[in-house]
């Protein structure tokens, strides 16, 4: 049993049926609307399009977490707390991910994506390549490490990474993973290019380098610009259609023409954004921008 006198928590009778709801971890419909609403306006992160069902329970874990007894004093903190509206979203943005999660993606892209891009870039462009929603730098670390075996100068390269979650960035920073998470690295690339250190895998520094890390919204802050390869994978489903389509075009807008978009598995496009892109690769969900379309944003 947690001991809750530091957070001036008081035992309430659980008869009260806002008390009792926290008990049963689960939240009524009207707290949901009600920290829904503050969320969509004040961070614009719609709840509703959150595929997690698990939603109202961890939100009612934070609840408790924080020793409100009734769920209005929370929702009147949320309203009124910068702080508190950040640490909801931290504790309700999921940041799974694996080095090379879903292998064959990266296959494509190290057998014929990357490849294609360094051979057509014009002489001394560099490459620009981005992992939006990167949670702990699996993503763009593993883009990181194909860049090095494929490319003579991979210093040519730019990768940078990017996640609404500064805390989940401080992490992607140190390049310290468990083992379950490098699950489908090569032994080979493991041993040439990780440490185990107390039971952790660690990145090298040189490679750690190669990847630089932002914080940014992708709903409300500034894209990057002239980007040729774009990851955003499993953070599209976090979102309402409208939210998606904005961020697709957001896409659009960054990529050079003839770009390349890397999607989740069970993300695609929709309604207008399939007209600013071909697919080039179904199962994968790889998508390239169309020439002219899209006015790149200078
Ligand atoms: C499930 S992880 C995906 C990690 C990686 N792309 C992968 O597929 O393995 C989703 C990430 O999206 C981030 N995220 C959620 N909302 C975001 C937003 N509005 N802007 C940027 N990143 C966001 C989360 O913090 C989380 O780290």
């Amino acid at each position: 049993m947690s001991d809750f006198s530091a957070t001036g928590y008081q035992p309430v009778s659980v008869s009260d049926p806002e008390v009792a709801a926290l008990v049963g971890q689960d939240l009524p419909e009207d707290a949901f609307r009600e920290i829904r609403d503050i969320l969509f306006t004040v961070k614009g992160f719609d709840l509703d399009s959150y595929k997690d069902r698990c939603i109202k329970r961890r939100i009612a874990a934070r609840i408790r977490q924080l020793g409100f007894p009734h769920i209005s004093g929370y929702v009147a903190c949320l309203a009124a707390e910068p702080t508190e509206q950040l640490a909801l979203l931290e504790a309700l943005t999921i940041h799974v991910s694996q080095f090379f999660r879903n292998p064959t993606t990266f296959m494509v892209l190290e057998k014929k994506i990357l490849p294609a891009l360094l051979r057509t870039r014009p002489a001394g462009r560099e490459l620009r390549l981005w992992s939006a929603g990167c949670a702990m730098g699996e993503e763009p670390y593993s883009l990181a490490l194909l860049c090095d075996e494929l490319c003579n100068s991979p210093e040519q390269i730019t990768i940078y990474a990017t996640d609404i979650s500064n805390d989940i960035l401080k992490k992607a920073r140190q390049g310290r993973y468990e083992p379950h998470r490098v699950a489908e690295v090569p032994d080979s690339v493991l041993k040439r290019y990780f440490t185990l250190e107390e039971g952790f895998y660690r990145l090298n520094d040189r490679l750690r380098k190669r990847v630089r890390f932002f914080h940014n919204d992708i709903l409300n802050d500034r894209p990057f610009h002239r980007v040729d390869l774009i990851l955003c994978r499993n953070m599209l489903i976090y979102f309402s259609p409208p939210q998606q389509e904005h961020i697709l075009k957001t896409f659009a807008a960054a990529l050079v023409a003839g770009g390349y978009l890397v999607l989740g598995r069970s993300e695609t496009m929709i309604s207008e954004t399939r007209e600013l892109f071909e697919c080039v690769n179904a199962a994968e969900r790889i998508y390239r921008k169309k020439a002219d379309d899209v006015k790149e944003d200078d």
